[in-house]
C-alpha cells in the first residue's frame, strides 16, 4: 500500500529550504514488516500538461504537447522514445535548464518553471547532477580536471576533491586517462568521464540524456548496473534518457514518449 505526502502541502517555505527538508527529514521510506506493509513515498518531482513550442521563422516545433506525470523521491526512472520524440526538451525542464511554454514542472513542491533564471542555476547547483547527450566537456582541462571542476564549488578543500574526482573516474573504468584531455580520449571515454562527473556531485537527482550513446554494449551494461547500484545504496533519484529498451529492466519505471506525448508508462521489466 502507498501513502503519497505532498511536502508542499506540509512546508509554506522557501524553495531551497522545502529542499533541503525533503532530502534530510522526508527521505525516510518507512517500511512495516507483515501483512500490513506499508511504504511511504514522496513525490518528489511533478510534470504538469507541460507544452514546448519552439518557433523557426515561420515554423512552429511543438516539441512538447501536453506531458503530464509524477517521479518519487528514490525512483529509476527511464524515459524512451524515438528521435525528435522530445526527450531532451523534457529533461531539460526537469533539470530546470530551460522553462516551459505553458505547464508546470514542480520538484520537491518548488514550481522550478516560475523561477529567473539565476534561481534555477541555484537550484540545480543544489539539487541536480547532469549527464548532457554531448559529454559537454572543457577541451583545455583533462578528465581529472573536467570532473574536479563540476564539484569545485561545493568542496573547498582540494585534497577531498581530487580524491572524489579520481574515485567516480575508477568507478567507471576510466582512471588511467585521468590526465588526458578531451581530444585525446575516444567518444566513448569522454562520454564514462561526462558520468563521472555528473556522479561526483553526489546530488540528490540525477539526470542522464543517453549516457551510454557512444559505448559498447558490455561498457554500457556495466554503467547501467553501476546507476542502478546507485540508485539502491543512496537513494538518488535517477532520471535517464535512453534508446536502450532493455534499459527498463532496470529501471523502476518506464515513460515513453512519442511526438510530444506520453503514450505508455511500464513498471520494470514490462514490455511497451
Ligand atoms: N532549440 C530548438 N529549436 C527548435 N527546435 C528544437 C529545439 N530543440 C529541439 N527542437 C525540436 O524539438 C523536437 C524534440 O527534440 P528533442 O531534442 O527533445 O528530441 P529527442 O527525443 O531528445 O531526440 P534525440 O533522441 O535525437 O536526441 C525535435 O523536432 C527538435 O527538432
Ligand atoms: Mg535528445
Amino acid at each position: 500500500m502507498y501513502y503519497y505526502f505532498n511536502v508542499k502541502s506540509l512546508l509554506p517555505y522557501p524553495p531551497l529550504d522545502a529542499f533541503v527538508f525533503q532530502f534530510i527529514y522526508v527521505r525516510a521510506h518507512v517500511f512495516c514488516m507483515g501483512e500490513d506493509t506499508m511504504t511511504i513515498e514522496t513525490s518528489l518531482v511533478q510534470i504538469e500538461d507541460l507544452k514546448k513550442e519552439y518557433t523557426l521563422g515561420e515554423t512552429t516545433v511543438y516539441a512538447l504537447r501536453g506531458v503530464s506525470f509524477e517521479i518519487m523521491d528514490g525512483e529509476f526512472l527511464a524515459i524512451l522514445g524515438q528521435s525528435g520524440s522530445g526527450k531532451t526538451t523534457l529533461l531539460n525542464m526537469i533539470s530546470a535548464l530551460d522553462i516551459p511554454t505553458s505547464g508546470r514542472v514542480i520538484i520537491a513542491g518548488t514550481d522550478v518553471s516560475k523561477m529567473t533564471r539565476d534561481e534555477r542555476t541555484n537550484f540545480r547547483r543544489k539539487s541536480t547532477g547532469l549527464v548532457f547527450q554531448f559529454y559537454n566537456l572543457f577541451p583545455t582541462l583533462t578528465a581529472l580536471e573536467n570532473v574536479e571542476i563540476g564539484i569545485a564549488l561545493d568542496i573547498k578543500d582540494k585534497h577531498q576533491m581530487r580524491k572524489r574526482a579520481l574515485h567516480y573516474l575508477e568507478l567507471v573504468g576510466i582512471l588511467d586517462k585521468a590526465d588526458n584531455y578531451p581530444s585525446q580520449m575516444s567518444g566513448g571515454e569522454q562520454q564514462r568521464v561526462a558520468i563521472a562527473r555528473g556522479l561526483a556531485k553526489e546530488s540528490p537527482i540525477l539526470v542522464l540524456d543517453e549516457p551510454t550513446g557512444n559505448l559498447d554494449a558490455e561498457t554500457s551494461d556495466a554503467i547501467w548496473a553501476l546507476l542502478k547500484e546507485l540508485n539502491t545504496k543512496t537513494g538518488t533519484t535517477i532520471i535517464a534518457v535512453t534508446h536502450q529498451t532493455s534499459v527498463s529492466k532496470v529501471a523502476d519505471r518506464s515513460v515513453f514518449l512519442r511526438s510530444g506525448k506520453v503514450y505508455g508508462i511500464s513498471e520494470s521489466g514490462e514490455e511497451e
